[in-house]
């Protein structure tokens, strides 16, 4: 199990012990031990279902079974995103006790006993009550769970529940429709690129960039032929997927190359992939020779000449993923050797997966860079913050002087099978002359 893996399953458990903390702290129905024990085996569940599913994945699990973690991923995302949340509405309930035991202390007799613990009072004596009737002889009292409150108490207790159930909902509910709606409703995006060295005879060609499939148990066919309708729509000249094509299955790896090769008669200078981090997870040897004999001309650092014919043409180059380098199984992004073998004036491209290799481009020359990866930063709006801060860019166009960047939001999802305020995307970039 990788380091990110282990990770994210000790944010869910922290998550999920949090959230016990704060359920037992505000919830009056946590305090009786039969509810805290179904809570807990529930919580269990949903920790190990989070880390099991890529683990269930991996080893080639049959779509149905991957699918019953459909819930157990919404659940997670959901929790994670309201943590904050809950811890806001934890540390303002504490803030305001503090301030209002101070204000009674100001006010107290001096000869008043002092409380150890004030802010939990009435829990207390409300538990030493509960647990001296446990103990004794005495018949248990009918009105033992009926125990007057102080008011304050049963106040900060019901703003808790009722600010845990709105933050629940507010990042729930958009999870749930992300997974119904959003994720299935592609934008196709154009972008102009003008580039200086571009032959006049390239004015106008057009690339049809994909990304970002990870055809797997949460990807349909019918989904993949919708997609399909809309990049044949686009009237490519030529299309291009930059990288994890395939979620974790080497089935789904034989489904996403079928769909590829589906859309290589539709351009005229067909189709051209590359690897991403996921074909690792099915074996990047495995997915380079899958993609070549279906016809997909997959690059692993090298390069070709695209449209020779039309002015001398352009140069396109793609690359190994950084996750070959990062597990000592493949070289990772190299450009060096690929552009010795191009002619040195053309225009240069280059699908690299990952966007944060763009400032080693644009030190080569590179015109522009086709990325994916982030997914736009999939599940807003904390999501995008998160992919900033690893990957630096997010979505869309940047530059590095004269040399661009262009994030593709990808098509698939990864984690949640989920997407919020961050539509999947099929772009289309037009070259422009001069
Ligand atoms: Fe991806």
């Amino acid at each position: 199990m990788s380091f990110r893996y282990l990770l994210g399953g000790l944010v869910i458990v922290a998550a999920y012990a949090y959230l016990l903390a704060f359920a037992r702290r505000w919830s009056s129905a946590l305090r009786r031990p039969r509810p805290l024990y179904a809570a807990l085996a529930v919580v269990s569940g949903l920790v190990l279902g989070g880390m099991l599913e890529s683990a269930v994945a991996r080893a080639e699990a049959p779509a149905w079974v991957i699918q019953l973690f459909w819930p157990v991923l919404l659940s997670n995302a959901t929790l994670v995103q309201a943590l904050p949340l809950l811890i806001g509405i934890d540390v303002a309930l504490r803030l305001r006790s503090r301030a209002a035991r101070r204000a009674g202390k100001a006010q107290s007799t001096p000869d008043r006993a002092e409380d150890p613990d004030p802010e939990f009072a009435g829990e207390e004596a409300e538990r030493a009550v509960r647990e001296h009737l446990r103990h004794s002889s005495i018949p248990p009292s009918p009105s033992k769970d009926a125990l007057p409150e102080p008011i304050d108490e049963s106040r900060r207790r019901a703003i808790a529940q009722v600010g845990a159930g709105l933050a629940f909902a507010s990042f729930g509910g958009p999870l749930l429709w992300g997974s119904l709606k959003t994720r299935f409703d592609v934008e196709l995006t154009e972008v102009p690129i003008r580039i200086a060295r571009l032959p006049k005879a390239l004015d106008g060609f057009s690339i049809v960039q994909v990304s970002d499939i990870h055809v797997g148990a949460f990807v349909s066919d019918r989904q993949l032929a919708r997609a399909e309708e809309l990049v044949v729509g686009l009237r490519p000249d030529l299309v291009v997927m930059t990288g994890d094509l395939v979620h974790a299955r080497r089935e789904d790896l034989a489904r996403g190359v079928a769909w590829l090769a589906r859309l290589r008669g539709r351009a005229r200078h067909g189709v051209v992939g590359i690897l991403g981090n996921h074909e690792y997870f099915v074996g990047a040897e495995r997915a380079l020779a899958a993609m070549r004999a279906a016809g997909i001309d997959a690059l692993f650092n090298e390069g070709r000449v695209i449209a020779p014919g039309d002015g001398g043409g352009f140069v396109l180059v793609g690359t190994d993923d950084l996750a070959g380098l990062e597990h000592g199984r493949g070289p990772g992004p190299q450009v060096h050797e690929a552009l010795l073998a191009m002619p040195p004036e053309a225009a240069r491209v280059l699908l690299c997966h990952q966007p944060q290799y763009h400032p080693t481009a644009a030190s080569y020359g590179f015109d522009l860079q086709l990325s994916g990866h982030t997914h736009g930063g999939q599940i807003g709006p904390f999501g995008p913050l998160v992919s900033k801060a690893i990957f630096g860019k997010v979505a869309g166009l940047s530059a590095i002087g004269d040399s661009r960047l262009y994030v593709n939001r990808g098509l698939g999802t990864s984690g949640p099978p989920s997407r919020v305020r961050v539509r999947p995307e099929i772009t289309k970039i037009v070259l422009v002359a001069g």
